[in-house]
């Protein structure tokens, strides 16, 4: 795992999606794992500048989101599916077909959650998985006590989740109680990844996660176990990293990031 510390939102942002867009120049096929939430917004509109400004090409590319409520239909504005939608897919030129997200509508919710693992194995694995974190450390809508080798499955949210995202429904009572979203096993397989978090509501989680015991209490510290892991964080969300000097010290030394710098 590596921590890569920037300046504030807009920076650790611009990294996240320069290095998505390196990748897919590079695999023009990708397989891509992606998350919603307020962080990825941002870089969402970056990727389609890209696309718009310099031809970033996601013609060929597939995509695998992460999670998805049940119970929302697609036209839904709250759904997961809505939101890929309208930050992303609509401004780009994606294939549609090529972008996939758990059925949150599916008439057996378990029997859904087998076959979206078993897409994701018939296209070779994900590539490149995008994570955020929660304020209770999921990734994914993995909660706290996910098992650490879990598949995609329906998980209960958490009251601090449903604070946190409730608001984004008017009324928090709009909120589905319940999402199927990838398990911490099926994000560690993925070949490498990235977490974004930003802002100080994140910084005590993102300690827990990075510097803390690996635990199914906080399931971003799973990624601990994960081969090629880079946790990119602007200094709000770094506020509580202990090891910060060295973190810097990587991002200035390593010459992986000298084109990044
Ligand atoms: C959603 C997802 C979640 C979010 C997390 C942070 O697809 O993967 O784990 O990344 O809840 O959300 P924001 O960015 O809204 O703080």
């Amino acid at each position: 795992m590596e921590v890569i510390i920037q300046s504030d939102v807009g920076m650790a942002t611009q990294l996240v999606a320069r290095l998505i867009a390196k990748d897919l120049r590079q695999n023009p096929s990708i397989v891509l794992g992606l998350a919603t939430g307020r962080t990825m917004e941002r870089v969402y509109a970056l990727l389609a500048d890209m696309h718009q400004k310099e031809g970033l090409d996601f013609s060929r590319c597939r995509t695998f989101n992460l999670d998805e409520y049940v119970g929302l239909p697609p036209q839904d504005h709250h759904s997961y599916r809505f939101y890929m939608n309208y930050h992303l897919f609509s401004k780009v030129n994606i294939d549609r077909r090529n972008t996939h997200l758990p059925d949150g509508m599916a008439a057996d919710l378990d029997a859904a959650c087998v076959q979206y693992e078993q897409a994701i194995r018939e296209v070779g694995g994900i590539d490149f998985q995008l994570l955020g974190i929660g304020n209770d450390g999921h990734i994914g809508f993995n909660e706290p006590l996910s098992a650490l080798r879990s598949r995609t499955r329906v998980k209960s949210l958490t009251p601090l989740t449903i604070a946190a995202n409730g608001p984004l429904f008017g009324d928090p009572a709009r909120m589905p109680r319940r999402a199927l979203t990838m398990g911490v096993g099926t994000i560690i397989d993925s070949k490498r990844c990235v977490l974004l978090a930003t802002g100080t509501s994140k910084a005590d989680i993102l300690a827990k996660a990075v510097e803390g015991p690996i635990t199914a209490m906080v399931s971003a510290s799973a990624l601990q176990l994960h081969p090629h892991c880079t946790i990119v964080v602007d200094e709000e969300a770094a506020g509580r990293l202990a090891g910060k000097d060295y973190y810097r010290f990587i991002f200035q030394n390593e010459p992986e990031w000298a084109e990044f710098r």
